[in-house]
């Protein structure tokens, strides 16, 4: 049998404090109906306290993927870390998590793909596994974004959309016929990337920051809704197609699709265009909102948890983000 590399657990972790959407109108001009009108949001986590990053979220997932895949953080040969909002600006996240796993020496890679950042790490992840380079992988999807956005009315139609939140899922040789990461296919285009971005502080700029772009807010992300939603409900579709079908499968062999949570209105738009029903489709946007890196690995967590996959489930992912940056995967669990 060729070797294949197989999502062997998962798990996930937000933190305790919940944000409706009441509670973000008594910060800026919106309102529960039109964040949920337009996005499907009801609440979502945001951390409870300063000094908790992207790795805090990441360690309680991460030791709950190993349990469920049966491993020891000493069997752990690499870590691959997917965020846009790492603890600080650098060393990546990747570091402090193998620091707080308690694993020196374990290399530890930051991948910056944003919404696709947990496919981008899966396609690294399987490569290795595949080529014997390292047998078990630990990826961590995590992102703490409450601390970077702008709760006025500059900065709301960004500011409703994100939340906080990890998922993590240990990559490892398959051991059953069938079982493993059948395809994973990566794709960008720059043409699209001040359209979803933070601008400053940048490297480029002499200075990185100024007190003018504070002002002007040039630290917060910037969003063009309408060109992003366009792009995804396209290029998600297409993806997602290509991988089912380079895997030797059509829509009806999928179990459950796991969308990547931007917007309940992109998922549903994307479901429909490829035929999956409703309920093969994984939501959790209504509770945690975009978790960017974080949230297909939630999606997996919370549904092996709840029984609706298990091994032998073929599931499909789909994500489409800033950058921009799209991805697909299908694997067998
Ligand atoms: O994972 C990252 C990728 N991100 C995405 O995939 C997001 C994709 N885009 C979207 O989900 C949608 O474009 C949004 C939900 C962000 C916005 O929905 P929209 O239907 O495109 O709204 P819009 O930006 O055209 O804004 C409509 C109106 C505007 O007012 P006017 O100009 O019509 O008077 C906005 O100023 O809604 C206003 N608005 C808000 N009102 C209340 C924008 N944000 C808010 C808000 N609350 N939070």
């Amino acid at each position: 049998m060729t070797k294949r590399a197989a999502i062997l657990g998962s798990g996930h972790y937000v933190p305790t404090r919940v944000v409706t959407n009441d509670d973000l109108a008594k910060l800026m001009p919106t309102s529960d109906e039109w964040i949920h009108q337009r996005t499907g949001i009801r609440e979502r986590r945001f951390i409870e306290r300063t000094g908790i990053g992207a790795s805090d979220l990441a360690l309680p997932a991460a030791k709950m993927a190993l349990e469920q895949a049966g491993r020891d953080v000493k069997d752990v040969d690499a870590v691959i870390f997917a965020t846009l909002s790492p603890d600080v600006n650098f060393p990546g996240s990747g570091c402090f998590l193998t620091h707080k796993l308690g694993i020196p020496g374990v290399p530890a890679l930051d991948v910056r793909n944003q919404c696709s950042g947990f496919l981008y790490s899966l396609s690294v992840a399987d490569a290795w596994v595949r080529a014997g380079v390292y047998k078990n992988v630990l990826i961590a999807g995590a992102e703490v974004h409450s601390t970077g956005m702008e709760f006025n009315e500059r900065g709301r139609d960004v500011a409703v959309l994100f939340g906080d939140g990890a998922g993590c899922v240990l990559v490892g040789e398959a051991t059953r016929d069938g079982q493993g990461v059948h395809n994973v296919e990566l794709h960008a285009d720059g043409v699209g990337a001040q359209e979803l971005w933070v601008e400053a502080p940048a490297s480029m700029y002499i200075p990185r920051l100024t007190p003018e772009m504070l002002e002007e807010g040039r630290h917060f992300p910037r969003m063009n809704g309408k060109q992003v939603f366009r792009w995804a409900t396209e290029k998600m579709p297409e993806v997602a197609h290509s991988v089912v079908r380079r895997a030797g499968l059509t829509m009806a062999d999928i179990d459950m699709f796991v969308p990547h949570q931007a917007n309940m209105r992109i998922n549903q738009m994307v479901a429909a265009k490829l035929g999956i029903p409703e309920d093969r489709v994984v939501h959790n946007i209504e509770r945690y909102g975009n978790t960017t890196a974080a949230t297909i690995p939630i999606g997996i967590s919370e549904s092996w948890r709840e029984g609706k996959i298990g091994p032998g489930s073929r599931v499909l992912m789909a994500a489409f983000g800033a950058g921009f940056t799209w991805a697909g995967a299908v694997a067998v669990l």
